[in-house]
């Protein structure tokens, strides 16, 4: 009986979850946090009762530090994502078994078999935030709810299996606190992590995954502007598109980011240091190199619009966007930010190229800037589109007002010298 039970069940995986698929949808909610709920709890293929897999459980993390920590280097010489932490968290799930028991251990190479889906089909979905800790010692995270909740809907996108977003920011807490020595407390230091789900089923054929490994690894960076605001170039790119209606671009997937690196040197070529991604016929703007786009325009009525393009398939949710937008709209409410024009108004709509081109002629054309948690904010001095250059005034300081401000304050939140919500302090976990 055994032999023919395990014999059946890969079949029998395979036809429940076609059933599942049909059965009524829970709660958006539940359908972006849980997926495995989503697709319906596994059943016993031979009784049809239903098995409740073990999500990821904190409590049974198994810790096992390094013997042989490492020299860590100075914080002057750090190259972004080049160095890494002492350890690193890693949880195996399978669609028999659900998520395993979490290892903090020693940082090292992962032991993959050569047909892994992942080598071959770019099962890989990831995340990117960051820790700041002040001379105090007090650890924080920005806003790592964002994270949990856009991995597990990448994670979804790419049949990988989704999980407890709680759960895994608990872990990671823990394993920023056990290296918490590695964060630098200097002004503008902070240490990146690295959340990464993927598809490690030893099998050739495309599928959905049996097995996965999700791992959390960290970096110290030093400050993206540690010689100044730079302005960045853009070239408005039609020939490459990185994101198209009913594709993955609004999800993080490792799918989306190697195919930017052909269209990135051809710019370079030029002069220029991103593509600013263009879609449509009427040369819609959609994001800069791997950031979210803000366009400020000057109103005939005195004000200033900040714009940024509408979520949807063509844009990615950053967690920078979303707080620029939040902080921007709590300003017009009343809370105030200094800095920000006081007839400020704030859209999520499309913004086209010859918009642009229009705005520059007429000196409207206020500021340009990138979202996303390596800069916060990195504006944007030139774009080039159809052969000539539209130049964006950016002030003596390389940064306008708006960018300066909103770049201090999302800065101060994180480094909690203002405290806000969206700061959290990680000290408080038990490891
Ligand atoms: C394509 C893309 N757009 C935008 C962003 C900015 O997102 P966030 O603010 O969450 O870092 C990122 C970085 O994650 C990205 O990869």
């Amino acid at each position: 009986m055994a032999s023919l039970r395990s014999a059946l069940l890969p079949f029998a995986r395979v036809s429940l979850r076609t059933r599942h698929a049909q059965l009524p949808s829970l709660p958006p909610s539940l359908g972006l946090m849980r997926g495995y709920k989503s697709r319906g709890p596994a059943r016993d293929p031979m009784t049809g009762e239903m098995i409740a897999l073990p999500d990821i459980d904190p409590s049974l993390l198994k810790l096992e530090p390094t013997s042989s920590p490492k020299i860590r280097p100075p914080s002057s010489t750090l190259i972004f994502g080049r160095t890494f932490t002492d350890h690193m968290l890693t949880i195996r799930w399978s669609s028999n078994s659900g998520w395993q028991a979490p290892v903090i251990g020693p940082y090292r190479p992962l032991e993959l078999d050569p047909s892994s889906t992942v080598l071959h089909y770019a099962f890989t979905a990831f995340e990117g935030m960051k820790a700041y800790r002040n001379e105090d010692g007090t650890v924080r995270l920005f806003r790592p709810d964002m994270n949990m909740a856009r991995l597990n809907r990448s994670a979804a996108r790419a049949a990988l299996p989704t999980f407890d977003p709680k759960a895994l920011e608990t872990l990671i807490k823990k394993l920023v606190m056990l290296d918490s020595e590695w964060i630098p407390n200097e002004p503008g230091y902070s240490l990146y992590i690295r959340p990464t789900l993927i598809g490690t089923q030893n099998a050739l054929g495309v599928g959905p995954n049996s097995d996965a490994l999700l791992f959390v690894i960290c970096s110290p960076v030093g400050p993206y502007y540690a010689s100044g605001y730079k302005p960045v170039q853009l070239l408005a790119t039609k020939k490459y598109v990185r994101a198209w209606p009913g594709g993955t671009g609004s999800h993080k997937l490792g799918v989306n980011y190697g195919p930017g690196i052909v269209p990135q040197s051809e710019a370079a070529k030029e002069g220029y240091s991103q593509n600013l991604w263009l879609f449509g016929e009427d040369d819609a703007l959609t994001e800069v190199g791997t950031m979210n786009l803000f366009v400020a325009f000057k109103k005939p009525d005195g004000g200033v619009e900040l714009a940024t393009p509408p979520l949807g398939d063509l844009v990615l949710p950053g967690v920078t966007r979303d707080s620029v937008l939040a902080l921007a709209r709590g300003h017009i409410k009343g809370e105030k930010i200094p800095g920000l024009p006081d007839n400020l108004t704030v859209t999520e709509r499309k913004v086209v190229m010859g918009e642009l081109e229009e705005a520059e002629k007429n000196g409207t054309l206020s500021e340009v800037f990138g979202t996303g948690t390596a800069a916060v904010i990195s504006v944007v001095d030139r774009i080039g589109y159809n052969g000539r250059d539209i130049t964006i005034p950016t002030g003596p300081r390389g940064l306008g007002p708006i960018a300066e401000s909103l770049l201090s304050r999302v800065t101060d939140i994180q480094t909690g010298k203002i405290e806000h919500e969206w700061s959290i302090v990680a000290n408080d976990v038990r490891l």
